[in-house]
């Protein structure tokens, strides 16, 4: 369905070029505001130069794949990335097998294309690149406060393995100091 849609819409699913990467990176800090909940913001020149730098160096990395969803009428409308992290396990009886899994990262589709099926179609590239690799395991992260990408990775099968917290110090010293006394 995902992909007739946006078939119909006229998306292509692509791999990124230099071209792309200053788009890419407004792309990038729409996302951090998203997940941050803040109200819009410019970025430091020098944070725009570091993820320019960033994004450049997954171009040509035969372990990562950093891909563009591009409208033939609105230019890039959406990005996405993974990267093949390999173990070979820290256990004497796991031999020298190495273990390989792909890490998904900066998935954003613009407001108004979202619902067409663009970030479907940026999955099927991504777990293209996945099993090419022989990752057998694929792995990300999303702040619990992001609905959308709860119910988007959610219905791709994605579940819960760990929970990140975060607590103010101060709070964290108080409950200390009251269980002393
Ligand atoms: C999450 C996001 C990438 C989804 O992109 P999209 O192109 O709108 O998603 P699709 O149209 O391909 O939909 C994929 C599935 O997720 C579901 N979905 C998407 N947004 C949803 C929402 N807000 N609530 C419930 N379900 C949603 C769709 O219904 C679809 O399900 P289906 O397979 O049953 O049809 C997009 O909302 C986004 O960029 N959000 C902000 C950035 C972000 O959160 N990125 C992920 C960070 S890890």
């Amino acid at each position: 369905m995902g992909r007739k849609k946006a078939d119909r819409y006229g998306f292509a699913i692509r791999e990124a070029q230099e071209k792309d990467l200053p788009e890419m990176v407004g792309f990038l800090a729409r996302l951090a505001l998203h997940v941050s909940g803040a109200p819009p913001h410019d970025l430091k020149e020098s944070e725009h130069k570091r993820l320019l730098k960033t994004l450049r160096s997954s171009l040509d990395d035969p372990n990562r794949r950093l891909i563009v969803a591009e409208s033939t009428d609105a230019g890039l409308v959406g990005m996405g990335y993974v990267y093949i992290w390999r173990s070979q396990g820290i256990w004497e009886q796991s031999g020298s097998e190495e273990f390989k899994s792909g890490i998904i990262d900066d998935v954003w589709v613009e407001p108004e294309f979202r619902n067409l099926g663009i970030f479907k179609a940026l999955l099927r590239d991504l777990v293209a690149f996945a099993e090419q690799h022989h990752a057998s395991e694929l792995t990300l992260e999303y702040a619990a406060s992001n609905k959308e990408a709860k119910a988007a990775w959610t219905k791709l099968g994605f579940k819960t393995t760990g929970v990140r917290a975060a607590a103010f110090t101060s709070v964290v010293k108080q409950v200390l100091t009251e269980s002393q006394r």
